[in-house]
């Protein structure tokens, strides 16, 4: 005897209600684009069904949304044989060889009458067949040569926005009926921003990205296990239908629209933007209209489809070798070209970050000419195998700035390659430049690097810092461009009769705006501090490091192991304090800022210790007399700091029943731990 238990009745309503629903809200969620309910609810849905699945496995069936990821890793995979060969598309790139496509098409149907089309996006994906039977999906095939492509059943099934039933999940009291077969050819894509989170991930795990999302779709339709494909995200749009038996009596579509339409009342995927139109002039139309909103669509395409619309007309027209008469591929410009690297120069952002940009031979990409490349950063060049000298693919996708997406130098051509080397010095002011971080790396002339200088003086000028009113973003562009200032002390050094020149600034504001700065000059600190904009040295930071050290002296002076003794210095943030400090010229502008008149009280800003200031406490197990949250208030409020681990900063553990692995990394750090009994005493003691 098995342990199966036999459902009864109302479990066996429940689950096909429950499918009915899921598919329901797939379709609303992935067709029409517009979910009824939120995800939560839908999660719910989906893990009751799964329930009532585990209880009673007797009553799962293949078109269960549960069965998406339904079968082990394949070990191979099986041909499949196309009852009707899936043929690829003639191409024309301008007007006048789509003029002369239509000349063809009504010489042969020998008509003067006006040809309707229908016109849709060539999508940049993968070509595949999905087969119907009964509205349950039986297989799905890739277009392979045309003639044979293989079976993927087993990751298609994974996609959402696919039905693994169709007809099902539409309106209920709208029935649509359901063909006997249907073969329906599409495309599968991956999102551009499906495809940016997919290589993140891919770079954080330190695996393989891809190239593009074309690749990306085919590497994962071509894996064997289909957890993969589950987890990527993937979509179809349907574009054509090569086999569709209708119920007897049911009359078959006569256009290419209405089978798009059909198509939607099944819950398949059919794009958007598709159009119908009347003659080249307006196909020609429809093409430069989507070609101005390539940049905007989620996904890649290269082209418009231009097709026949009705299909008797198509049967009339027929076949050539390879391609249909009755269809076309209106090309748009290569987004991915191949060039060479003349150069590599690096850039410094307006926050000193230092960047390596290609400098390529010009070539025409993505309608456009191209002749630089970002490379991100050295890590990026080291990953692309990168030489000054290379050939190299570039791409340029939708709006986004051209990048090198991979090297193609033949190991033996006989081009002289030179490597790639960080400037020692920022190629802007000459300062210093300095790691930061694993991978990136700045200049340390932050007050006195023309990149970036307006940032600087931006950030030195704005609240948090010394909050001089009136001086914003646009003031301080035309005081940088017409030479007035040029770092954060020239400011403090400003006369009423240059403000005379400036665009809008009347007697009265000028007068205002010096007023502003003549106030600012009465300051704290840590608002000095802040304000210098040392990378990684926030509004906290600067307080936490005023409290510790008392003066602007002692900051200067203490080196990267003094810093990280104050709470929340890290080596990172040491580091940035003392380059900062080290670069002589950054050390002038501040003496120069104090001898216009900035300053502070250097008492005013040292912390009034609170009872257990600079105390760390970690809590971990069950506190049986207070929740832990009031516990972390109460420690809280006398001044201590609660963190989520144990590190050798940590001064006590409070450990209740039940505690684990923070208690036995307190006792490896020999860090002192309190009962709860002894916390309540401790505080209770320091209330008083
Ligand atoms: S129709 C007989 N429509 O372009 C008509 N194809 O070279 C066959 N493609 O392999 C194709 N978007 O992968 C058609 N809206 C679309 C398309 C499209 C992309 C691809 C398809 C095919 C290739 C044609």
């Amino acid at each position: 005897m098995t342990g199966t238990s036999i459902p009864g009745q109302h479990v066996v309503q429940e689950l096909i209600q429950l499918r009915q629903q899921i598919a329901r809200h797939d379709y609303l969620y992935h067709t029409l684009d517009s979910p009824v309910i939120p995800d939560v609810e839908y999660d719910k849905l989906f893990a009751r069904l799964e329930q009532i699945e585990n209880e009673y496995p007797q009553l799962i069936t293949s078109d269960s949304p549960t069965q998406r990821v339904g079968s082990a890793p394949l070990t191979g995979f099986v041909q499949v044989i196309h009852e009707v060969p899936m043929m690829s598309l003639a191409k024309v790139f301008n007007a006048t060889e789509l003029d002369e496509f239509e000349a063809r098409i009504k010489k042969r149907l020998d008509t003067h009458a006006d040809i309707r089309y229908s016109c849709e996006p060539k999508v940049d994906g993968v070509a595949v067949s999905l087969l119907y039977e009964d509205g349950l999906l039986v297989r799905a095939a890739t277009r392979g040569d045309g003639v044979t492509g293989e079976d993927i059943t087993h990751n298609v099934r994974t996609l959402r926005d696919i039905p693994l039933r169709i007809g099902i999940g539409r309106s209920s009291d709208n029935p649509v009926a359901i063909p006997k077969r249907l073969e329906v050819r599409g495309e599968i894509y991956m999102t551009r921003s499906g495809f940016d989170a997919v290589n993140k991930e891919a770079e954080q795990s330190g695996s393989k990205s891809f190239v593009n999302p074309r690749n990306a779709a085919a590497g994962t339709l071509r894996q064997l296990d289909p957890k993969i494909a589950a987890r990527r995200p993937l979509r179809m749009f349907c574009y054509s239908v090569g086999i569709l038996e209708l119920e007897e009596g049911a009359t078959l579509p006569a256009t290419l629209t209405d089978t798009f339409f059909l198509l939607e009342q099944w819950g398949l995927q059919v794009n958007p933007e598709r159009a119908t139109v009347t003659g080249s002039a307006e196909c020609l139309a429809y093409a430069d209209a989507l070609l101005a909103k390539r940049a905007t669509l989620d996904y890649e395409i290269d082209g418009a489809v231009i097709k026949v619309d009705r299909l008797q007309l198509q049967a009339d027209l027929g076949f050539n070798a390879r391609t249909p008469r009755w269809a076309m591929a209106y090309k748009f410009p290569a987004e991915e070209v191949s060039t060479t690297v003349k150069d590599v120069e690096f850039q410094v952002g307006r926050t000193g970050t230092i960047t390596p940009v290609a400098r390529l031979e010009p070539v025409f990409v993505g309608g456009v000419t191209v002749s630089n490349a970002t490379l991100h950063n050295m890590a990026e060049i080291a990953r692309l195998g990168l030489h000054i000298g290379d050939t190299v693919i570039i791409r340029r996708a939708g709006d986004v700035i051209p990048k090198v997406v991979k090297v193609v130098t033949e190991a033996d051509a006989d081009v002289t390659l030179i490597d790639v080397k960080m400037p020692q010095e920022c190629p802007a002011c000459g300062s210093a430049v300095e790691p930061d971080g694993d991978i990136l790396f700045r200049c340390s002339g932050g007050l006195v690097c023309p990149a970036q200088r307006k940032e600087a003086i931006r950030h030195f000028c704005a609240r948090g810092a010394l909050d001089i009113e009136g001086l914003g973003d646009k003031l301080i562009e035309q005081l940088v461009e017409t030479g007035l200032i040029r770092d954060v002390a020239d400011v403090f050094h400003l006369q009423r009769e240059q403000l005379h020149d400036l665009e809008r600034m009347g007697e009265k504001s000028a007068n205002n705006l010096l007023a502003a700065i003549d106030k600012s000059k009465s300051t704290t600190l840590p608002r000095f501090l802040y304000g210098l904009g040392i990378p990684e040295v926030g509004e906290a930071t600067a307080l936490a490091l005023v409290s510790h050290f008392g003066s602007l002296e002692r900051i200067m002076r203490a080196d990267a192991t003094t810093l990280e003794q104050v709470e929340d210095v890290g080596p990172i943030v040491a580091a940035h304090v003392e380059h900062f400090f080290a670069n002589a010229e950054n050390r002038v502008v501040i003496e120069r800022l104090q001898t216009a008149g900035v300053h502070w009280r250097d008492e005013e800003v040292v912390a009034q210790s609170d009872i257990l200031n600079r105390q760390i406490f970690v809590l971990t197990g069950t506190l049986e007399q207070m929740s832990r949250d009031e516990a972390k208030a109460q420690l809280q409020a006398l001044g201590a700091k609660v963190a989520g681990s144990v590190s050798k900063k940590t001064t006590w553990v409070v450990a209740g029943p039940g505690a684990g692995s923070k208690l036995d990394k307190a006792q490896e750090l020999e860090i002192p731990v309190m009962d709860e009994a002894t916390f309540l005493a401790f505080l209770t003691e320091h209330n008083h």
